[in-house]
């Protein structure tokens, strides 16, 4: 750790190696803050969990962020029990590793920002959902949700602004879903998940980043606040503005029964069907969104895929 702290604190992140983790790390360095990660590695401006635990935040800390969490689209695991005990206990347990360090610390953070998902929300393309929408009680991953956003809650008394930022499909080259869709599409092979109808709630990796930054920086945001674009699009709509901004074709389907078959049905669902979600306090509290269209995002982190092209 830097042995002189920065004059706007240090910002503590669980699961700050992650895709996302990495990302506003980075960015937060950039602004001037200090980070500090909490991981299961060790490494350099990082400490463990059990570490956490034993010694708790810096004095420094002005904002403590969780963004751990066991991938729950890892191919490579199949959707058990006991997989889904590991997704859940990543998530809730490191939330709640975090809420307790900021209830013994002497000297609080201002603020405590965890991620969630908007698995929250029924699926479906009829109704659309602000922060107030209703959910969290109707299958696993819903359930998660509620617990994991509970597990953050802190006591009134304590004066820590909490946000919980229920994030779409994050859209970014360096991970994520893109990642795992760049080879297909450039072969040519991309497409949209079955019908392509679901509605795909997205948000572009430098908005997820620009809105934690927005939840640590604003003080009038507080609670849940759904991480997503403005613009609602279908799975369709995506297949189709990546193709285009790749400059391949898109009209592969990936068929529904594959990914039940890949993911098993209850997690596929995270592809095979989608949330119609606004990002109403976001926009209420004044964040402005780099990337409010798919198209402008897909031509972003398509670039230098395209300049690749150019150059051959
Ligand atoms: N990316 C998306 O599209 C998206 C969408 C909605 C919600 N989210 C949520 O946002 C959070 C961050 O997403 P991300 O895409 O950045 O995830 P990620 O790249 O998979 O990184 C998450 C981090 O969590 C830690 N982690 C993984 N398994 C763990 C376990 N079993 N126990 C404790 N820590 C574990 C890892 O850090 P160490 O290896 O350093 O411990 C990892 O770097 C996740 O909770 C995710 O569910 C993401």
């Amino acid at each position: 750790m830097a042995n002189q702290t920065s004059h706007l604190g240090t910002v503590v992140i669980g699961g700050g190696t992650g895709f996302i983790g990495t990302a506003l790390s980075n960015t937060l360095k950039r602004k001037g803050y200090d980070v500090l990660t909490v991981s299961r590695k060790l490494g350099p401006y990082r400490i463990t969990w059990g570490e956490l635990n034993s010694k708790g935040l810096p004095e420094s800390t002005t904002a403590v962020v969780n963004l751990a969490g066991q991938n729950v689209l890892d191919p490579m695991r199949r959707w058990t029990e006991g997989f889904k005990q590991n997704v859940w206990a990543s998530r809730v347990n490191t939330t709640q590793y975090l809420a307790q360090a900021i209830k013994e610390a002497p000297v609080k953070p201002k603020v405590f920002v965890s991620a969630s998902g908007v698995g929250y929300y029924p699926c479906g393309k009829d109704e659309e959902f602000d922060e107030e929408g209703p959910g969290g009680d109707f299958d696993f991953l819903s359930r998660l949700c509620s617990d994991w956003e509970n597990a953050a809650n802190l006591p009134h008394d304590l004066g820590v602004r909490t946000v919980k930022v229920r994030t779409g499909v994050v859209l970014g080259r360096d991970g994520g879903m893109i990642q795992q869709l760049i080879f297909p599409f450039f072969m040519g092979f991309g497409g949209p998940v079955g019908s392509g109808e679901q509605m795909m709630p997205w948000i572009h990796i430098q908005d997820i980043v620009g809105l934690f930054i927005h939840a640590i920086e604003t003080d009038n945001v507080t609670g849940v606040v759904n991480g997503v674009a403005p613009q609602i699009i279908t799975n369709r709509d995506f297949a189709k503005a990546f193709g285009r901004a790749m400059w391949r074709p898109s009209f592969v389907p990936l068929p529904t029964f594959v990914v039940n078959m890949m993911f098993g049905e209850e997690r596929a669902k995270i592809m095979t069907e989608g949330q119609k979600v606004v990002p109403a306090k976001a926009l209420d509290t004044g964040y402005t969104f780099k990337y409010p269209d798919i198209t402008k995002a897909c031509t972003e982190f398509s670039r230098l895929i395209n300049i690749d092209r150019t150059d051959s």
